[in-house]
């Protein structure tokens, strides 16, 4: 099954595959090299069964660069496929987001002592922090998605603020799974309840962080939601197997979570 989801040139299966890049960049910035190349990691994504390129800017450019984010764009563009621009909301980032026009933008909270995307943002508590940057990128034409908790205060909150998707955070569920700890049945449960406020809501939902082979088929098996955004796994599996291999896997056990091969 495929929906026309944003811009019209963009046809899309029912639950995509955005693969995160991001780390590719982490390999390349440890040695101040210029291999391994991100823009080379999407475009072998893409033809192994990604729908679209997720890359997060951060602001102190630990790993993804601007001028990958040019490359990037320029890439997907080219494939007709989706970039998820993924930032904080801050004007300079915002500003970038506007120079490059992506499918989509997904705004994270960042705090540069984290290692990675640690929580949700606050939806609730900054409304009046995050609506000028949600309206501004809305009016270029680029979706906007928040990447929250999966809580209903916040699911409220990003549908009041005009947000068109929200992204839950999956970690603390991954983690448990990985951990085997008791909670997981019930984070997985909050993940299910949050995606079926959300859609009632008239919310796009998509869903990410520390998904891996074991995780996803839980997650890609909550009908409501569209999209998963996977990185960090799928690049410590591409050291084994390669990245294709890696994406391949991935996408068969959303397929077989979804009961499709669509
Ligand atoms: N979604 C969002 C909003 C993220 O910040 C990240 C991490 O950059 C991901 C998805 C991907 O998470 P992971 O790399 O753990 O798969």
């Amino acid at each position: 099954m495929t929906l026309a989801v944003g811009s019209p040139e963009i046809s899309l299966r029912a639950l995509r595959l955005g693969v995160n890049i991001d780390h590719v960049a982490t390999i390349r910035n440890a040695r101040g090299e210029g291999y391994p190349d991100p823009t080379r990691a999407a475009e072998i994504a893409l033809a192994a069964g990604a729908d679209g390129i997720t890359a997060h800017l951060r602001e102190d450019r630990r790993h993804i660069s601007d001028a990958d984010i040019e490359a990037l764009a320029a890439l997907t563009r080219r494939r007709g496929r989706p970039l998820n621009f993924e930032m904080a909301v801050t004007r300079e980032m915002e500003a970038i987001a506007l120079a490059h026009r992506p499918h989509a933008a997904c705004l994270v909270p960042e705090h540069r002592e984290e290692v990675t995307t640690e929580g949700g943002l606050d939806v609730a508590g900054q409304h009046n922090r995050v609506a000028p940057t949600i309206e501004a990128l809305k009016a270029a034409g680029i979706r906007v998605s928040l990447f929250i908790e999966s809580a209903g205060d916040q699911i409220a909150a990003a549908h009041a603020v005009g947000a068109q998707v929200i992204e839950l955070h999956t970690g603390a569920y991954c983690l448990a799974v990985r951990e085997r700890r008791l909670e997981a049945p019930r984070l997985l449960a909050a993940l299910s309840e949050g995606a079926a406020q959300a859609e009632a809501l008239g919310l796009e939902v998509h869903a990410g962080h520390g998904i891996d082979y074991e995780t996803v088929g839980a997650i890609a098996a909550i009908p409501q939601i569209a999209e998963l955004n996977i990185g960090h796994f799928l690049m410590g599996e591409a050291i084994f197997s390669g990245l294709s291999p890696a994406i391949r896997r991935m996408r068969a056990l959303m397929d077989a979570a979804r009961g499709s091969t669509a």
